[in-house]
């Protein structure tokens, strides 16, 4: 298959470069950043899109910008490059013909994940009161009764809540993606990556997860800082894996003309505690430190049901937690 990426240049478009290429795919591949064998452009620009798209039969959408960030005044960014990027995509796709889309997603989609209350079952918790997380009550209520819920496993039919702008503009390309491929009869799948990390994660910036911000601090001699309790568990999904995810979702028999989402997760949820002390003992130290600080922003617990992707796709992550942080604490970073 003739597939273009976008964002090849990236942390995970690269991985999916190489893996496309390793499963015998002709690639080709777009980036704000130059790299080698890449079309230099925006996927915000319809030219650079028109060159990009002759001959190709399928899009992989990684381009974008990633993160928290900054807060608010990021806001026009990640909408623009987001989702008006996103846009110029799919109208460049509908007027040459290319019906196959895969979409980078991520679990930011659902927000906090879903939680079982003894007295009223599956519930979604609303974000946590500051005055809750000043004095260390980390785990979040039930709305209806106050009491504390435990964490499940998140599936793919759970209502999404964005809880910031990347968020927001992660799910807003979920549903262009949907209309366009209504409208089009075209292939759409969402792939909602959980907490990707690996070899040429970006070092630590205000756009960076938690592995990679643990990981410059282990390179540049200082412990890791566990925020909260330590006790918030995430899915932490190797970049290769994921890279795989990408070449079986192109190569997946799902019904066209509708979006299929698939959260792409390893199955196996630590805590952040954990993973901190998994890749400062692979690294040599030092120790993390957990200080009980915490962001009004984050989401307590969100770990992944990963059953869809296996039905759907084929996909089962290969790569273990203690196998990929070992290999992590030591890799070169982008
Ligand atoms: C992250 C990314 C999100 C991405 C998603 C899936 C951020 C804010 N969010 O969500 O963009 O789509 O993964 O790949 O980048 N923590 C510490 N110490 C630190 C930093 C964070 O203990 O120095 C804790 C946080 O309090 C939180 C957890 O680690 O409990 C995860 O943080 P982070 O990776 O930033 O956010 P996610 O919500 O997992």
């Amino acid at each position: 298959m003739r597939t273009l990426v976008t964002g090849a240049a990236g942390f995970v478009g690269s991985h999916v470069v190489e893996a496309l290429e390793a499963a015998g795919h002709e690639v080709s591949g777009l980036d704000r950043r130059p790299g080698a064998g890449l079309v230099l452009g925006d996927v915000r620009d319809a030219e650079t899109l028109a060159r990009s798209l002759r001959g190709v039969d399928a899009v992989v959408h990684q381009a974008a910008k990633v993160g928290i960030g900054l807060g608010v005044a990021d806001m026009p960014e990640y909408a623009s490059v987001n989702v008006h990027g996103t846009a110029v995509l799919l109208a460049a796709m509908a007027e040459h013909g290319v019906s196959r889309l895969v979409l980078a997603s991520s679990m930011v989609v659902y927000g906090e994940g879903v939680y079982d209350c003894p007295r009223h079952g599956r519930v979604r918790p609303g974000p946590r009161a500051q005055p809750d997380l000043a004095r260390g009550a980390f785990e979040p209520r039930c709305p209806y009764c106050g009491s504390e819920p435990s964490p499940l496993a998140t599936d793919e039919d759970a209502p999404p809540e964005p809880r910031n702008a990347y968020a927001a503009t992660k799910l807003a390309q979920e549903h262009l993606a949907a209309s366009w491929a209504r409208e089009t009869g075209g292939t759409a799948i969402a792939l909602r990556y959980h907490n990707v990390y690996g070899p040429r994660m970006p070092r630590d910036t205000p756009y960076s997860g938690v592995a990679a911000i643990f990981r410059s601090a282990l390179e540049s001699g200082r412990a890791p800082r566990v925020f909260e309790d330590g006790r918030q568990r995430r899915d932490f999904v190797h970049v290769r894996d994921v890279a795989r995810a990408n070449v079986l979702a192109l190569g997946s028999g799902v019904p066209p003309a509708a979006l299929t989402t698939c959260n792409v997760a390893s199955g196996e949820p630590h805590t952040i505690g954990e993973m901190a002390a998994a890749l400062a003992a692979a690294h040599g130290g030092p120790e993390p430190v957990t200080t009980g600080e915490y962001r009004l922003g984050d989401v307590r617990h969100i770990v992944a049901a990963a059953g869809r992707a296996a039905r759907e796709l084929g996909f089962r992550a290969e790569i273990g937690f203690a196998e990929g942080m070992r290999e992590f604490a030591v890799a070169p970073l982008g």
